[in-house]
């Protein structure tokens, strides 16, 4: 059977546990390191995935009022809209652990989109100049970014074709035309993406072992999917998938 060192694979049960082992190890790493502990989130099924972080005996090693929290995309809805991704994380994550409300650094939903995502970007510009945030490059350098993936190989809200996926400047952008619902969301760009010091890709379900084969193996392909440009640049990358996600990987 093949392997990759960056690749392992899960019942859904000890995805969640080694996935609350990692994170509670870089979080100790950097809290001593650098005294702070900053996180982007993503949606989707991610959020269910922390859920062995907040319990025992993870949560309880973890020194939470050093996490700083931001999301890697957003839906443009108010953040107490069903879709939103910073409700589900509020609900599904922060609710459970004593991160300071000042700490979470959510996409203002007040404003008009394009002018949220400027802020944005002048918020994270900020926390880099305060050392808040790590930087390489002139970029921010998130000490874990939290990705997932949809079946068409998208990740944070970076669609397959998207001229967005050749951004260059923009750390944080608006787009108008996400192919899936709702169409008008704010996004992290790739330069900030492959910034991180660490990079976790959590990936389940069987609908997804396509484009997880696409990705990882298949060297016959004529596309490269957004995911295949996720490459932190002087960081780790880490795939963490379910037998499902997993299940057309290892065949010669
Ligand atoms: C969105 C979703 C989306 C999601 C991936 C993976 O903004 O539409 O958040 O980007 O993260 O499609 O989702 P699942 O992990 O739930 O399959």
């Amino acid at each position: 059977e093949k392997g990759y060192k960056n690749v392992e694979v899960f019942s859904k049960e000890h995805l969640a546990v080694s996935l609350a082992y990692d994170v509670a190890q870089l979080s100790n790493k950097y809290t001593k390191e650098r005294g702070a502990f900053t996180v982007a989130l993503s949606g989707g099924s991610l959020i269910k995935y922390l859920r062995k972080l907040v319990e025992s005996p993870y949560a309880e090693t973890i020194d939470w009022a050093k996490w700083h929290v931001f999301w890697v995309d957003e839906r443009v809805v108010p953040k107490d809209h069903l879709e939103s991704n910073y409700k589900l994380a509020s609900d599904g994550f922060l609710s459970k652990v004593p991160i300071p409300n000042l700490n979470v650094y959510s996409i203002d939903d007040s404003l008009p989109p394009d002018g949220a995502a400027d802020v944005y970007e002048t918020t994270l510009r900020r926390l880099v100049t305060s050392n808040v945030i790590a930087s390489t490059n002139g970029l921010p350098k998130f000490d874990l970014m939290l990705l997932g993936m949809g079946p068409d190989g998208h990740v944070a809200s970076l669609f397959p074709g998207h001229p967005l996926l050749n951004e260059d400047k923009k750390w944080v952008t608006f787009l108008n035309d996400s192919p899936k619902p709702p169409p008008e969301r704010i996004t992290f760009t790739f330069p900030v993406i492959n910034a991180s010091s660490n990079v976790a890709m959590v990936v389940t379900g069987a609908g997804k072992s396509t484009a997880v084969y696409t990705a990882l193996e298949d060297d016959k392909k004529t596309v490269v999917l957004p995911v295949e440009k996720v490459s932190p640049i002087e960081g780790e990358l880490k795939w963490y998938l379910d037998k499902g996600a997993a299940s057309k990987l290892f065949k010669e």
